[in-house]
């Protein structure tokens, strides 16, 4: 019986070995990490097995760490094995194993298990190892609570605690360095909020998914951390309005998240910006009547909240002039005005003209009157988008030539609804001079001559297209759907990605699924995963039903989908 235990631990050896080899090799002629030897204090050739390893997925690094005792030791350190996730199983005998646990993990969750004696002696035995402890749906057995000295003292290197359901985090005298809080109970009660008091003053982020019974200590207990906590979440506190107000005046209290309840009326959220002028992020699509949301207010929070780099305000159906401030926000990195439908094409040329706004990497103008003109500017002063929605747009074939040529960060590009484009969008023809080999027209010969050359290795080679869509390199979601000037001829020729992942041709009136052009597709689309045609039924859907009510009278578009 050992002997075949030898012997097929010495197999796994040898795999693993191999396996090692392969992926260190490949990837360090990649070049994308450098090897340092130096890189930490413990003897070398351990070092060199924590460098290895860090390659290898955490199932294979525990097969690895059972190979011998060298190896296991290598895989013992908090650098490995920060990915994997202990989930504390319900059995008592399952739970035995764990106290002959040597190895430091240090994420563990609770789940559904009832801590009792056995848990508690857990925790307390290695209660210096957490670094990430979560209770969900943990019942604690009540005679815990009776004796007095049955808690862990202290956490000491407890960072996240994520609380569902369960006051277990109760037995848990004191976590001084926590950052990281979620509470969701059906109530926070004094108590509990005191006992979170004696614990943890250096909280970055909070969120609070209970009914909070006791405003007083709760204001206390966020007042304790105003130096620290950046993000506050409360939207499920059912606190009254002028109880969240009086939380955004907190001294000394500087958030740069705060998300709070939506149904709160807007005048009293405004407020509560008024007196958080670090917030760094604001969502106001959330609120129960995104309607609400006026000019007037949208000029009072870019006016004070000149920091912001994430704003949100789809559905926000009734701004229009105060684009012209939105475009001030230097800062801003993300911009949702999806479903803004009442923004005016001359707001729009006027917010552009002398706007501040050149940090975008996520833009979502879907569902809004936009047009070629002023989306110009924009884009060719925010070279840096990777996210781009225009669905529903009036845009044109410049547009989509501009994109392609300029935007090459681009990581998703969504363009369903667009009824002015067309294949001339998608390629540009070039005369090409065989003789030469070059480009007859060319701005960028180089890139013009390497795309020839692309083309030519391809089987599908077509000498007049020099360039296309497929200049974006790094696109991994493209959405065209319901385009109905879009052809194969055209799909085929732009549609060439090395990591396009997802495609979705739906309800394009040229393309039919069953084309024998599908499998050329995909052939020269390696990584695709996912081609959606007509039929299926994605999220998205609603929201376009919705978009095909609300925009026919404002472009006067007559469509025709099956
Ligand atoms: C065990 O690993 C640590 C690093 O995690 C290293 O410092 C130590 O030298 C190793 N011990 C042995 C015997 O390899
Ligand atoms: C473990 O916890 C740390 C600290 O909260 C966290 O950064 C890490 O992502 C966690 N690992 C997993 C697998 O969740
Ligand atoms: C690990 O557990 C935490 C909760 O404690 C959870 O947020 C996270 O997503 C988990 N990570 C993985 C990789 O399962
Ligand atoms: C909370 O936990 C108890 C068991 O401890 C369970 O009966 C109950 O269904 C849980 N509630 C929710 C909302 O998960
Ligand atoms: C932008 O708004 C749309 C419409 O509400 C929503 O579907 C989308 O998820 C939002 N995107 C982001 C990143 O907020
Ligand atoms: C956009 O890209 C094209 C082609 O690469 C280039 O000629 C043009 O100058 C670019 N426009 C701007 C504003 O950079
Ligand atoms: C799109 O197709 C329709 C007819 O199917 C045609 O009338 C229209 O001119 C085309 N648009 C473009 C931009 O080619």
């Amino acid at each position: 019986m050992r002997k075949i235990i030898v012997v097929i631990k010495h197999i796994v050896h040898k795999v693993l070995l191999l396996k090692l080899v392969s992926r260190v090799l490949f990837l360090n002629f990649g070049g994308t990490k450098k090897f340092n030897l130096n890189s930490g204090n413990g003897n070398p050739s351990t070092m060199f097995l924590i460098h290895i390893f860090q390659y290898l997925n955490y199932h294979d690094r525990l097969v690895a760490s059972a190979v011998c005792k060298k190896w296991l030791n290598a895989t013992n350190c908090r650098f490995l094995l920060s990915d994997i996730n202990c989930t504390v199983p319900r059995s008592p005998e399952a739970r035995t194993i764990l106290f002959r646990m040597t190895r430091r993990f240090h994420n563990f969750s609770f789940s559904s298990a009832v801590i009792c004696n056995l848990a508690l002696e857990f925790l307390k035995q290695f209660k210096d190892q957490f670094i990430s402890l979560q209770f969900q749906n943990c019942y604690v057995d009540s005679q815990l609570y009776m004796r007095h000295g049955n808690r862990v003292s202290i956490c000491e290197n407890l960072q996240k605690l994520t609380v569902c359901n369960s006051s277990a985090f109760l037995l848990i005298m004191s976590f001084p360095n926590l950052v990281d809080l979620n509470i969701q109970l059906n109530t926070l009660t004094e108590g509990q909020i005191r006992h979170l008091n004696h614990a943890s003053p250096k909280l970055k982020k909070l969120v609070i998914n209970a009914k909070v019974t006791c405003f007083p200590a709760f204001k206390n207990f966020i007042a304790r951390c105003s130096d620290t906590l950046k993000v506050l979440d409360i939207i499920e506190t059912c606190l009254l309005p002028n109880a969240v107000i009086e939380l955004s005046q907190i001294q000394d209290l500087k958030l740069e998240k705060m998300i709070v309840d939506p149904s709160l009326p807007v005048e009293q959220i405004t407020d509560v910006f008024r007196n958080q002028r670090h917030l760094t992020s604001l969502d106001l699509s959330d609120l129960r009547d995104p309607s609400t949301v006026t000019d007037e207010i949208v000029r009072i929070i870019c006016h004070n909240l000149r920091d912001l780099e994430d704003l949100i305000l789809s559905y926000a159906e009734n701004i229009d002039k105060s684009i012209v401030e939105i475009c001030q926000l230097g800062k801003l990195r993300k911009l949702n005005l999806s479903f803004c439908s009442k923004i005016s094409l001359s707001s729009f040329c006027k917010a552009f003209d002398h706007m501040k706004l050149s940090k975008l990497e996520y833009l979502n103008l879907g569902c809004t009157l936009i047009a070629d003109e002023p989306l110009v500017k924009l884009l060719i002063q925010n070279k840096n988008i990777n996210y781009l929605d225009l669905k529903f747009t009036c845009i044109s074939d410049t547009i989509l030539k501009l994109i392609w040529k300029n935007l090459t960060k681009l990581t998703h590009l969504k363009i369903p609804y667009c009824s002015k484009l067309s294949d001339s969008g998608l390629i540009e023809e070039i005369e090409y001079n065989a003789a030469i080999g070059k480009a007859g027209i060319n701005d960028d010969a180089m890139n013009v001559d390497k795309e020839m050359k692309d083309n030519e290795a391809s089987k599908h080679n077509n000498a007049g297209v020099c360039a296309s869509l497929s200049n974006l390199k790094n696109l991994r979601v493209l959405d065209i759907s319901r385009n109905s000037n879009f052809t194969w001829i055209g799909c085929l020729k732009s549609i060439k990605f090395q990591h396009l992942e997802k495609l979705y041709l739906k309800e394009c009136q040229q393309l039919k699924s069953d084309s024998p052009f599908l499998n050329q597709l995909r052939e020269q689309n390696p990584s695709l995963e996912e081609v959606e045609f007509l039929e299926v039924v994605a999220m998205e859907d609603d929201e376009m039903e919705e978009a095909d009510q609300l925009f026919p009278q404002h472009f006067g578009l007559v469509r025709n989908y099956q």
